[in-house]
């Protein structure tokens, strides 16, 4: 039997620490738990509910939704849009930002989210996640804009993802450090399993999608080729590779035992400046690594500080253990 702390209990402690705080947050945070929780039974039910597959239509980025990226997009809607904590929401499967409709009451906060990251392996049974992002609305406006939204990282109140794995497990920052907590089915909760994650400072494992060799830029080819150099190279060590293509996936891994995860700038596509948006894939990973002892950066800046232009802007990503990190941004300033 398990008789561990809850999300609901752990976060409502963790207001209590926050001079009037009205619960409002707490509350938000529960229904994207909610949320969260929803999307993990479709994803783990899969085929037996009909939901694999393509859903034939094109996001903005371009690219082709799954069944799936649209029902947990809706899911995401569904569960937040009711309860008068948000002003708007954004994601990676809507052009535009989503005002919260005049039937409800309105809130101070914004949520931006990817609702099923990595969803290229959902068809093949390999983990997939949400990754979600809570910034406060400015301003007194009673609209809501695409411009409340385009806020440095260093803004956000909260940050987290969940992760359909092998187990479910929720992965959340306020800015006070990194928990995780797995789902328990039996009980529908989540339970903190996995406090203060940190991600150690060294590291002999890298993350990139190696077919994009020919396009990296040199700071990028010169770390890689080195690492791979092994003991014998001016490394003097063997290093190991993973890419499961899934930034969750990828991103919990270098919570759980360290590594250096990269989606660097390349010039497959000059118009891009890099494969993961920074609203919803690259602030929020970016905050959560950083909490966790770990370091963000573009190459050439620290992800969070990044002033967004756009709501679907894209940024390279190098993000991990400290060390590591350091070191392609160093090559990047050589
Ligand atoms: P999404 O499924 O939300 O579009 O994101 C996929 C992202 C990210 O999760 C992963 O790290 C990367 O794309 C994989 O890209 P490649 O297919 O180029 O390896
Ligand atoms: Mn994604
Ligand atoms: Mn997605």
């Amino acid at each position: 039997m398990h008789n561990g702390t809850t999300i609901t209990q752990f976060i409502i402690e963790e207001q209590r620490h926050i001079q009037g705080a009205s619960g409002d947050f707490t509350s938000l945070l529960n229904d994207v738990v909610t949320a969260c929780k929803v999307i993990s039974n479709v994803v783990n039910k899969g085929a037996l509910i009909g939901v694999m597959g393509s859903a034939e239509s094109e996001n903005i980025q371009g690219e082709t939704q799954k069944k799936l990226d649209v029902i947990t997009n809706e899911i995401f809607i569904r569960s937040n849009e009711w309860a008068g904590h948000l002003a708007a929401m954004a994601s990676e499967e809507m052009e535009e930002i989503y005002p919260i409709p005049a039937r409800y009451p309105r809130g101070k906060y914004l949520l931006v989210f990817d609702p099923l990251d990595g969803s290229s392996n959902v068809d093949v049974n390999i983990s997939v996640g949400t990754i979600f992002s809570i910034l406060r609305c400015p301003g007194e406006s009673p609209e809501p804009s695409t411009q409340d939204f385009l806020q440095p990282g260093v803004e956000q109140v909260c940050a987290g993802y969940a992760i359909y794995g092998s187990s479910t497990m929720l992965v959340l920052t306020t800015g006070h450090g990194v928990n995780g907590f797995t789902l328990d089915r039996d009980i529908g909760e989540f339970i903190l399993t996995h406090p203060n994650m940190t991600i150690p400072a060294d590291t002999r494992e890298f993350a990139i999608n190696a077919s994009n060799q020919r396009f990296w830029e040199a700071p990028v080819q010169r770390y890689v080729e080195e690492c791979l150099a092994g003991k014998t190279g001016p490394r003097g060590r063997d290093f190991n590779m993973r890419w499961v293509a899934s930034m969750v996936a990828e991103v919990h891994r270098i919570l759980t035992r360290g590594g250096v995860f990269m989606y660097p700038k390349d010039t497959k596509d000059p118009a891009r400046a890099g494969k993961l948006r920074l609203l919803y894939e690259a602030n929020p990973m970016s905050f959560i690594v950083e909490q966790a002892g770990g370091v963000s950066s573009t190459g050439l800046e620290r992800i969070l500080d990044i002033r967004p232009e756009g709501l679907h802007q894209r940024v390279p990503v190098i993000l991990g253990s400290k060390n590591e990190v350091e070191r392609v941004v160093a090559y990047h300033k050589a």
